[in-house]
């Protein structure tokens, strides 16, 4: 296990003393969400949490779930009617817990389960830990393919920075989320405020959510540390 993995375990199991007997659970998207989930069935199997419920983030989440033999435990967000405890990892944190999320193109599906979840545990390694948001990821921003050039368009001229449609690997053309729609990876020319960026840019016809999340909404953020102790925040 190299570095990185031991600091990324580490904020895994203490996320795991937050999950408790009979919990209705978000499952975030990324490799450290599927760190968690792998700790989390290993708990399950050994019999020390059970009666939970697995409510995913995204179609990755969704199939890791079955394949580690949960299927039974999988539910949708209209099968539930509320979510105890929902825990996911980010791209980047700041201090007041404010996060750039969308790596792995899942922010909108991410955003609905967290915000809902009475309590939202995040968890990062501390290379993520940084001391103002972005610094070194773009904000996605998914938005109806429809609309991608007038929203391009509008980031360029009323919020400056670069915007780019997001291409991946694996296919030609832009990648498309679980939801049918592209990203904008946007950087910004100077500092933001995210509570107003997150607020502005979802205001934009077409953009279907934004990839700032606001710290007041995290109740925990888990900082793996590379010798496999934990801060948190
Ligand atoms: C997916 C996300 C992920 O949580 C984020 O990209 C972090 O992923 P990883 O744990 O693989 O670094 O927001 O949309």
């Amino acid at each position: 296990m190299n570095t990185t993995d031991t600091a990324r375990v580490a904020a895994a199991k203490e996320a795991l003393k937050y999950v408790k007997s009979n919990y209705v659970i978000g499952v975030g998207t990324g490799s450290t969400a599927m760190i968690f989930l792998r700790e989390l069935r290993n708990a399950i199997s050994g019999g020390i949490i059970s009666d939970v419920l697995l409510v995913p983030t995204s179609t990755e989440t969704e199939i890791e779930i079955v394949n580690l033999g949960l299927a039974g435990l999988l539910r949708y967000p209209w099968q539930v009617d509320h979510i105890d405890v929902a825990v996911d990892g980010a791209d980047e944190a700041d201090r007041a817990k404010n996060l750039v999320k969308g790596g792995g193109a899942a922010l909108t599906r991410e955003k609905i389960i967290d915000y809902w979840a009475r309590e939202f545990i995040v968890i990062i390694d501390e290379a993520k830990l940084v001391d103002k948001i972005p610094m070194k990821h773009p904000i996605p921003i998914e938005v109806l393919p429809f609309a991608w050039t007038i929203v391009k368009r509008r980031l360029e001229e009323e919020f400056r920075g670069k915007v780019e449609l997001r291409f991946g690997s694996g296919k030609r053309g832009p990648i498309v989320t679980d939801n049918g729609n592209y990203i904008l990876d946007y950087t910004p020319g100077t500092d933001i405020d995210p509570v107003i960026v997150e607020r502005e840019i979802k205001g934009i016809p077409g953009v279907v959510e934004v990839g700032v999340f606001n710290g007041k909404k995290v109740s925990r953020l888990i900082i793996g540390k590379t010798d496999g102790s934990t801060i948190i925040l």
